[in-house]
């Protein structure tokens, strides 16, 4: 039985390799990334092997003070261990850690939608993520445009 824990530096190599299990699902992040954002995952070990991984990104917001919202990313959970418990596992602890800073929303984007539909999140019109468009989708090389990309936003109001 393992458990959800804050990575440490040394769980960076794991995590990238468990991001490139899912090149469609998951977007590819540098081993550099990861590491200089360590203390932005958590991750599920068991007996010291990392089973599943997941973190967040504060987006950045332009003329709306009161507006905070965090995506969560790089959420995965390694082949042959799903449906065990261990993806809500990760996404219940890191909305609980992200509620301490009081975010106004917790979104993501995702081909799972009826995963997070049993966490609670809702779906949501990509045209309410601007910032989450400029700052990612814009550059996307796998679809040409945002809004029409297959993939679900949704959210979670705090
Ligand atoms: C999506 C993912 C993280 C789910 O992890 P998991 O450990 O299998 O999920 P859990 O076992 O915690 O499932 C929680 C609930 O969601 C359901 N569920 C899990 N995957 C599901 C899916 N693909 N479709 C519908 N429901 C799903 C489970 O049956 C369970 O329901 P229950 O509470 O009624 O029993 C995992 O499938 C994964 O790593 N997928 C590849 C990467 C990916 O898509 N990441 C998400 C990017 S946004």
């Amino acid at each position: 039985m393992g458990q959800v824990v804050r990575a440490v530096f040394k769980d960076a190599m794991a995590i990238y390799h468990l991001i490139k299990e899912y090149p469609v699902e998951v977007l590819p992040r540098s081993l550099s990334d990861i590491t200089t954002n360590i203390d932005r995952f958590f991750v599920y070990k068991e007996e010291k092997e990392i089973i599943g991984a997941v973190a967040y990104k504060v987006l950045p917001e332009v003329g709306k003070e009161d507006e905070h919202i965090i995506e969560i990313v790089s959420l995965c959970v390694k082949k042959g261990n799903h449906k065990h418990g261990i993806g809500r596992a990760l996404v219940e602890t890191v909305v609980m850690h992200l509620q301490q800073f009081h975010p106004t929303k917790i979104m993501l984007l995702t081909f799972t939608p009826k995963f997070f539909a049993k966490l609670g999140f809702k779906r949501i019109s990509k045209r309410n993520l601007y910032n989450k468009i400029y700052l990612g989708c814009i550059n996307c090389t796998k679809y040409t445009n945002p809004l029409t990309c297959p993939e679900v936003a949704m959210a979670m109001k705090l």
